[in-house]
């Protein structure tokens, strides 16, 4: 395993049903391998806080557990690794999530962040994590965030210290407006319908790695760590 490794990494894409694990890993990687997280729904949640045109749109969809157009999301993630901190690489969390975005994706690589490069830059990689169903119903329906500073818990597998309070920061910790059984469900379907054709692109290229991340959240992280350390 590489300890702080300044080789440059990625662009690595995390892969897997809401709940899976991808925030909680992607924050792992990031600071292992000093690669920022790119998370389009932080950034969509980030844009409903602020009140932007962006955020007024995408409030309604997210409410109801639906994707945002392809269309806003696209430009959206372009500018964000287009900033100087991606330079080294970059963890996609929750994007591609259509065939279009992974599509769009692609060509953006090729075009602006592979020439720019140049040329020691690190390979994609796609990580799927794989999770039984009414695991992820379970980790949906207990997750807590701190406002503050991020980190996530869950009150039936990774409770805080002190009740509903951030063990780092002490911030009341809170629930997502889209983790509500109703919408967790339709978050699900929208996973398997137009989320799951796109492990199944990466994996026809021969680009997409599994990781069982059924296992606790020790022990997932290793399995990616392994996998990225094998293409630096
Ligand atoms: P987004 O924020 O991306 O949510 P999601 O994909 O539904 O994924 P989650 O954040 O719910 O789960 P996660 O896999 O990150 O798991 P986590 O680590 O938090 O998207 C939200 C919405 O934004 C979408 O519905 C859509 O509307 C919109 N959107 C976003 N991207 C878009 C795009 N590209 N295109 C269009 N629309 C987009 O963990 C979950 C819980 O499980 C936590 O409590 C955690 O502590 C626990 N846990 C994690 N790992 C383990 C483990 N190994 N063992 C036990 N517990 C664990």
């Amino acid at each position: 395993m590489v300890e702080g490794t300044s080789r440059i990494v990625g662009p690595v894409i995390l892969l897997g049903p809401p709940g899976a694990g991808k925030g909680t890993q992607s924050k792992r990687v990031e600071q292992h391998y000093h690669i920022p997280q790119v998370s389009t729904g932080d950034i969509l949640r980030q844009n409903v806080k602020a009140d932007t045109v962006l955020g007024h749109v995408a409030k309604e969809i997210m409410a109801r557990g639906q994707l945002v157009p392809d269309e806003l999301v696209n430009p959206m993630v372009a500018e964000r690794v287009r900033e100087p901190d991606c330079d080294h690489g970059f963890i996609l969390d929750g994007f591609p999530r259509t065939a279009a975005q992974a599509g769009w994706l692609d060509a953006f690589l090729e075009h602006e962040f592979f020439d720019n490069l140049q040329p020691h830059h690190g390979l994609l990689i796609v990580i799927q994590l794989a999770v039984d169903y009414n695991e992820l119903l379970l980790r949906l329906t207990g997750r807590r965030s701190c406002p503050t500073c991020g980190r996530i818990y869950n009150v039936h597998l990774q409770p805080p210290k002190v009740d509903e309070l951030c063990d780092l920061d002490g911030s009341r910790l809170i629930i997502r407006p889209d983790d509500r059984e109703d919408v967790i469900r339709e978050r699900l379907n929208a996973y398997a319908q137009l989320t799951q054709p796109v492990a199944d692109y990466y994996r026809s290229t021969g680009r997409l790695k599994s990781v069982n991340g059924d296992l606790p959240v020790d022990q997932v992280t290793p399995q990616i760590f392994c996998l990225i350390d094998n293409t630096l």
